[in-house]
């Protein structure tokens, strides 16, 4: 708040948001660079003086949406020439000055390493098209202040890149090389969190269980990490997501065991339940590999609810490795999953592989994803009669009504007139919809 008689009218910055949870964590940090410019942010793009648009290469259709966006932008510039509009995230790394040259309305490209000089980039001091992997750590030159957390629940990125080079993802390319952030960095922002009411942290990586960060003593696994979180009080709830099978070490699996704040719940992409798929993947692990993963995790914590990544019509699938698939999903019953139809990327080792006939991998996906969502139903089914911690998020449409998440992760609908957003309440599951349920507070 500004307490000056005459204040400067603030400049508003309109971001969208596309892709995974690392981009969603992004733009909050994006929104406090420029913060420190002197934009607020609005939910009007007609009304702003910038827009950001903050984008996903992972799938040719994701990829796509920025053009079909930016075409839309074209009345709106051309009425306000001075509106800046600034494409950040994965397209902007991998498409770089071709998206100006394609879109000439487009004033910035920022990188998903490079967002660290957008305030210098809007001011002119910087190049207007910045995506190189600098050897600088952009978070030790954003805001440490996350001062624009209001949310009791809050992400936070302490893995960044890919090594993997799964042969279909360009996350590689788009995001660059594994960096794990330090301990005492992590540390700090979650106690920062913590001290603006944060009581939920979801910590972020493209192989988040692959971090391994420098510590007080050396270099620290991720159980670790978690076990040190745990520590600080008044954080009731740590998740993590995305994970690799290859990187759930045994201490990362016990820390599912010990510790208490860290919720039942696993999203573990598998992709395929070929192993001639999972070769041609480049995923480094079998389906059995897969399986005898799923049981120790559940030998561990055996109420916990896994999720999971499937694509469908990956180069090569046939009707056999397709069934193998169904076969490890009816095997391991998952909480819910999403499941995508291939789609070859520019650059990536698949791209040039002969691809599946399209209708064939429509089906098959179709019949992937009728089984997930009869998993799902029974999931939530099964939470129907149980007593859980929710956590409430927002007020919900009726009056005196609550939506929070569950230990589970479900959204979960209460009828709580005397709660407030923040309260981690206790509430016994009455009913199951489509995707939430329904429950009343317990005694
Ligand atoms: N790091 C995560 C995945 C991030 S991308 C992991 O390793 O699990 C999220 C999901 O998008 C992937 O799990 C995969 O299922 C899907 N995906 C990635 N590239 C794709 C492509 N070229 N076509 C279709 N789906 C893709
Ligand atoms: Fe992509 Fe594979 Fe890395 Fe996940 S592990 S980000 S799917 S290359
Ligand atoms: Fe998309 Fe980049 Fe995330 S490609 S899924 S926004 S890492």
């Amino acid at each position: 708040m500004n307490d000056q008689a005459n204040p400067p009218a603030a400049k508003k910055l309109f971001i969208k948001t596309y892709g995974c949870q690392m981009n969603v964590y992004d733009s909050q940090r994006m929104a406090e660079a420029m913060a420190t410019e002197g934009y607020v942010l609005t939910d009007d793009q007609a009304d702003a003086d910038m827009v950001l648009l903050n984008t996903c290469h992972i799938r040719e259709k994701a990829a796509e949406k920025l053009y079909s966006d930016l075409g839309r932008l074209k009345p709106l510039k051309a009425e306000r020439p001075d509106l800046k509009i600034g494409v950040a995230g994965c397209v902007a790394q991998a498409e770089g000055e071709e998206i100006v040259r394609r879109m000439p309305l487009v004033d910035l490209v920022v990188g998903p390493q490079t967002y660290h000089r957008l305030p210098a980039m809007v001011r002119g001091e910087a190049p207007a098209i910045l995506t190189d992997f600098p050897s600088e750590d952009k978070f030790d030159h954003l805001p440490q202040n996350r001062a624009t957390r209001r949310a009791p629940a809050a992400f936070l990125t302490v893995q960044e890149g890919c090594d993997k080079f799964c042969a279909f993802c360009v996350v590689p390319y788009t995001r660059g090389a594994e960096v794990s952030r330090p301990v005492d960095r992590i540390l700090r922002e979650a106690r920062d969190l913590v001290d603006r009411g944060v009581r939920e942290i979801t910590l972020l990586g493209q192989n988040v269980n692959g971090w391994h960060g420098a510590g007080s003593d050396g270099t620290w696994g991720f159980g670790r990490l978690i076990r040190a979180l745990a520590g600080i009080e008044g954080l009731d709830r740590i998740r993590y997501t995305t994970s690799h099978p290859n990187d759930m070490s045994d201490d990362l699996i016990a820390a599912h065991r010990d510790v208490p704040q860290l919720m039942p719940y696993l999203h573990l992409p598998v992709q395929s339940g070929s192993d001639r798929i999972l070769k041609a993947m480049n995923r480094k692990h079998t389906a059995a590999g897969y399986l005898r993963l799923i049981d120790r995790i559940r030998e561990a914590r055996p109420d916990i609810l896994l999720t999971s990544d499937f694509i469908v019509g990956f180069p090569g699938e046939t009707d056999a490795d397709h069934r193998d698939t169904m076969r490890l999903v009816a095997e391991v019953g998952f909480g819910t999953a999403f499941s995508f139809k291939y789609s070859p990327r520019p650059g990536t080792p698949a791209y040039e592989r002969p691809e599946v006939d399209s209708h064939v991998a429509d089906e098959r996906l179709q019949e992937l994803q009728a089984l997930l969502t009869k998993q799902q139903k029974a999931a939530q089914e099964g939470m129907v009669g149980r007593t859980l911690g929710v956590l409430f998020e927002k007020p919900g449409r009726q009056a005196g009504q609550m939506i929070g998440k569950s230990d589970y992760l479900h959204s979960v609908f209460v009828d709580a007139p005397r709660a407030q957003v923040g309260d981690l309440v206790t509430v016994r599951i009455v009913e199951s919809a489509t995707n939430s349920l329904h429950g009343e507070l317990a005694a």
